[in-house]
């Protein structure tokens, strides 16, 4: 039997918890008229009930009592919105066994635990809805389990990591220092409380473990996901990858399906300009699908903030009450969680050292005779053909910064060659090395 009256549960009021609050009270009859029956906030869970609130909530529906919340039988629908692994875990695994349907904008713990949610779901027959855990207010999730379903999705591209890109569209733009770009993001509220995981793309790689299980209906071991930050780049980068080789640079999440093995990986590329991802700039977001009917697909938008995400949040909370009002909650849902049987097998991740692709060197080497050809012996020793080279002629010091783009080579060569060349001692401190992606 269905319900008229849907009442949910809010763990956390930080700035996603306060703008789906608003949203609620703002739309309350459109969305009870999509839902097919009335949405009650009943409850809800903060860390500090004395905190001044930027919404007005009923005396005695803020409570420190989270598991009280969890544990109450008229909750029907449980909003996550914590974040981290510890204690939003526990308690969406609680909630789950106490049979309440979760709506979560929690990437990290979706990314990290996706198996032990999905089973636990799948087995009590509950649903579990996250479509505010990737890119914002940006509907993909809906879209990779429903829009997209007829296909076999071939490749993700995202830039889903708000930070990062306004940081990279910065140093391209205006020619700032990582430093520079980092604190200036800062300043706008874009970054994470710990701008380590924004940079150095920790924030990526869960938002893309969370696309590539959902995509290719699998589990990816969040470890097994290959990271690389931003942080060693520097606005030279972007002037000679746009004005010598016609690249931008963007913080890309990667995953491709070949043969059977997942490519799964988070790292700065350079992507053609003339690409539909390469115009996403600031802290905006985009995810470029592959799919074996539709073919390319983008979808673009803010990848962060309090309305963005809480309108993400408040489809979910939709979704889900009138999947309850009208008794099909956890027996007809989508995705993983959904009552469809599931791929049996998970896809083995490729490990990176057989990736092939055209890479991007820059060195600082000193300006004498034979630099350039120690450094091409060695290439041409790990079979890395070079398609081009650039050095400018010294301004000062006795320093040159070498910039060389390779046709396709193996990883594994190419890392063992950069190595090599890294001792070379003409060669000062560390190489960038940037792959190179067509998106395609
Ligand atoms: N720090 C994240 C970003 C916020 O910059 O995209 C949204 O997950």
């Amino acid at each position: 039997m269905g319900k008229s009256t849907i009442r949910i549960g809010l763990l956390g009021m930080g700035t996603v918890g306060t703008g789906v609050v608003r949203l609620l009270t703002a739309h309350r009859a459109d969305l009870e008229r999509k839902a097919g029956a009335k949405l009650e906030l009943a409850r809800v869970a903060v860390k500090d009930a004395s905190k001044p609130r930027d919404v007005d909530l009923p005396k005695g529906m803020i409570t420190e009592d989270a598991v009280s919340v969890l544990r109450d039988p008229s909750i029907d629908l449980i909003v996550e919105l914590i974040g981290g692994l510890m204690p939003a875990r526990m308690y969406v695994m609680e909630a789950i066994k106490a049979k309440k349907h979760i709506v979560t904008a929690n990437k990290a713990l979706l990314a990290e635990h996706w198996a032990e949610i999905v089973g636990a779901a799948r087995a009590n027959g509950v649903e579990v809805y996250f479509e505010g855990a990737v890119g914002g207010g940006i509907p993909i999730i809906q879209s990779l389990s429903e829009g997209l379903a007829a296909n076999r999705i071939e490749a993700i591209f995202g830039i889903v990591n708000g930070t990062s890109n306004y940081i990279l569209t910065r140093m391209d733009k205006d020619g700032k220092t990582f430093p520079e770009a980092l604190k200036e993001a800062q300043k706008k509220g874009y970054a994470e409380a710990d701008p380590a995981l924004d940079v150095g793309g920790g924030d990526a790689a869960h938002k893309l473990t969370v696309l590539t299980s959902l995509a290719f209906e699998t589990t990816v071991p969040f470890a097994s996901v290959h990271v690389e930050g931003i942080e060693d780049l520097t606005p030279q980068d972007f002037v000679w990858a746009r004005e010598e080789f016609g690249y931008v640079v963007k913080l890309l999440a990667i995953a491709k399906q070949e043969e059977g093995k997942l490519e799964v990986r988070v790292h700065p590329a350079l992507l053609p300009e003339t690409h539909l991802l390469a115009d996403v700039d600031g802290a905006y977001n985009a995810i470029y699908v592959v799919g074996d009917a539709v073919g390319a697909t983008m979808f673009y938008g803010l990848g962060a903030g309090q309305m963005p995400t809480a309108s993400a949040v408040v489809s979910d909370i939709l979704y889900v009450a009138r999947s309850i009002a009208y008794d099909v909650a956890g027996r007809a849902g989508w995705g993983p969680f959904g009552d469809i049987p599931h791929t049996p097998v998970n896809l083995p991740v490729r490990p990176m050292e057989e990736l092939t692709c055209r890479y991007y060197l820059r060195l600082s080497a000193m300006d004498q005779p034979g630099v350039l050809s120690a450094i091409a012996k060695i290439l041409a020793d790990h079979r890395v053909s070079i398609a081009a080279v650039v050095q400018k002629e010294r301004s000062k010091g006795d320093k040159v910064p070498v910039v060389i783009l390779t046709y396709e080579a193996l990883e594994k060569d190419m890392q063992e060659a950069r190595r090599q060349i890294e001792s070379l001692p003409a060669v000062k401190g560390k190489i960038v090395l940037l792959r190179v992606e067509r998106g395609e």
